[in-house]
Order: structure tokens, then sequence, then C-alpha cells
């Protein structure tokens, strides 16, 4: 079954291709990244333009590449919610669109699903349950995936998601955004013991996070060494930084993995790229003797191959929508 996927969330104009779940035809993707650089982070209106601006494009494109035609396709589907609803409606609006010229069935993806499902293209022999850390610009959540459209919140964060205080904190050591990849890069040569920062917990709930007392903390040191006009080692404070967030992240997995007996792990989302995160995994899942699964670094990003890989599985569970499918700003990953 060929699916054409359709994402546009937040800051990428996205289409794909993707044979059963797994195989990618195709996959395109058009950043917007350098316009909203100039403003420090998405503009939501902005973002809505220029996605209405490239979709045809950008869809014809994923086709081309495919070397398929429309009549090839089996199915259509789109991120219909979590995300920014101007920028979500584009894609739905444009897929419903194409639904009634076409009359191909419609399927509408969760963003996090899809994240999740991109673990199916680059780990072609996962399939759940297992336990998933989902780390976004958004979200930062630890799910049990029970099924392919089973899913159960274990933990999540009281605050910032951790791409948020990536990225916050990477602007006020003056990076570009999106700062968490940039910030990431810095602290490769920095000395992550030079600062002692806190090392939030929530009390009430093992598996959940807080991370914006972390990102405060850093943000005051450096408004303070600002004003008595010192300069601050940025590698140093990016290091110590990124490794209070990510022990952080990894002490609340693994935990959540003991007490609920898996063994696979499995993360998601743009902060999955974080090269210390996958680094930490590793070595903590070989330790306790389970299986890590990881996307490749190209799937971790928002894009549509992955939204192509869950709308398989959500059509084989007979989730489709019809013409009136709306976009949602906000929706729970367990339902939907
Ligand atoms: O999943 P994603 O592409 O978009 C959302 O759904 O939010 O995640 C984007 C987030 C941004 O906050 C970005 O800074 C972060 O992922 N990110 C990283 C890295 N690469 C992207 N954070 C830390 N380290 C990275 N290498
Ligand atoms: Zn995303």
């Amino acid at each position: 079954m060929k699916i054409l996927a359709i994402e546009s969330s937040c800051d990428e104009t996205a289409a794909a291709v993707v044979e059963n779940g797994r195989k990618v035809l195709s996959n395109v993707v058009v950043s917007q990244v350098d316009e909203h650089k100039l403003y420090g982070g998405v503009v939501p209106e902005i973002a809505s333009r220029r996605h209405a601006e490239a979709i045809s494009s950008v869809v014809d494109e994923a086709l081309v590449q495919a070397s398929l035609n429309l009549s090839e396709i089996d199915a259509l589907a789109v991120t219909y919610a979590p995300g920014l609803i101007g920028a979500l409606l584009v894609g739905v609006n444009f897929a419903k669109g194409l639904s009634y010229a076409t009359g191909l069935p419609l399927i509408p993806v969760h963003h996090l699903r899809s994240h999740i499902a991109a673990n199916y293209i680059t780990n072609q022999e996962l399939e759940p349950p297992f336990l998933c850390l989902v780390v976004s610009g958004g979200h930062t959540h630890i799910i049990a995936v029970e099924d392919y459209t089973k899913m159960k919140i274990i933990g999540r964060t009281r605050d910032d998601a951790a791409g948020e205080a990536f990225d916050k904190a990477a602007r006020t050591m003056g990076m570009p955004y999106p700062g968490g990849i940039n910030l990431d890069k810095v602290a490769e040569n920095g000395n992550d013991n030079a600062f002692t920062l806190p090392k939030p917990r929530v009390s009430t709930s093992p598996y959940d996070f807080s991370f914006s007392g972390l990102k405060t903390a850093v943000i005051n040191l450096i408004h303070n060494a600002s004003q008595k006009g010192e300069g601050l080692p940025v590698a140093d404070l990016s290091a110590s930084f990124r490794k209070a967030v990510v022990g952080c992240l990894v002490d609340n997995l693994m935990l959540a993995a003991r007490d609920f007996d898996y063994k696979n792990i499995v993360i998601a989302g743009g902060v999955s790229a974080n090269s210390l995160l996958r680094r930490r995994l590793a070595e903590e899942c070989r330790k306790t003797n389970r299986g890590l699964y990881m996307p490749e670094i190209k799937l971790c990003g928002d894009n549509a191959a992955m939204v192509g890989a869950q709308a398989y599985y959500e059509y084989k569970c007979g989730n489709t929508a019809s013409l009136d499918l709306n976009a949602q700003a906000t929706m729970s990953i367990e339902t939907g």
C-alpha cells in the first residue's frame, strides 16, 4: 500500500510517499528555518503563508521523486494535530482537497505518533511494545507504546519541553535559531563539569520532568556575568547545560524502563538527534541489557516519511477521516 503523506505542523513543508509503513519511496522537506532565524523563533503567521506557497510543489516533487502518478497512490495522510493551527490547516485543507478530487481515503495522523514511527523506517525489525522517549520542541513525554496505535503517557514535562529549554538557553548564549542543534555542537568542545546546575526532580512523580528552573539558572548566570562585564565560556556552559538536561531525560527513562519492565527503548523527535543523549542511552542500554532504537538523524526532525509510516498502521486500525476533518492545536497522543 502506497501512502502519500503531508506534514506542515511547524516550520517544514513536507511530503513523502511510503510503502507499507516502512519503505520510503520519496521524502521531500522544504525548511523555512532561514526566515524564522531572523526573528529568533517560529513566527506562526509567516509559517502558514510559506506552507501555502510551497505545498503544491512539495507534494508534486514527492510524486516525481517516487516516479508515481496520483493514480498509483492508495491513500493520503496528513498531520492534523498537535501544532501551530494555521500551519496545520494548510496541510489538512490541501489533503482534503486532494482526497475530494481523487476519492482516495484520508488518514489523519498525530504528530508525536509520527515521530515515533520514524523508527519503523530506520529500524525495520522494530515492533511494539516498547518504551519511547518523545523529545521535540513542544513536547517531552515518556510513552508506553503498547501497540502501533495504542499509547499510554507514563511521564511528561510539567513546564518547558526539552527542545524549548535547549533553544532558549542557546538563544541567551547568542546562538542562532534553532539553538538546540548549535548548542549540541558547541558542547562537544566544552567541559561539562565547569558549571554546577540544578538537577530538577518532580517529587510527586518520578517519571515527570521540569526544565524551566534549569533554563532560568543558565539565563541568570549569563545575565549576571554580562552585568559585571565578564564573558562566559560558552562551550563549557553549553556542555554543563546539555549534561543536566540529558541527565534528567536518561534517568527518568531508564527508571521507567526498569519499573515497567521494558526490554526495548526507543527515542523520537527533534531532540533525539542530540549526540550526548544518543551516547548516554547507548551506554545505559548496554549496561542493563536493553535494546535501543533511534531514528537516523535526518528522520529525527519534522518530515512526512514518518507521517506515511504511522498512517499505514492507523489505516490498518480503521482510522480514516471524512472531509470534515479539522486541524487541532493540541491533542493527547493517547487519543490521537
Ligand atoms: O521534532 P522537532 O523537529 O519539531 C517539533 O515537533 O517541535 O523538534 C525541534 C526541536 C528544536 O527545539 C530543536 O532545537 C531540537 O529539536 N533539536 C535539538 C537537536 N537537534 C534538534 N536539540 C538538541 N540537540 C540536537 N542535536
Ligand atoms: Zn516534530
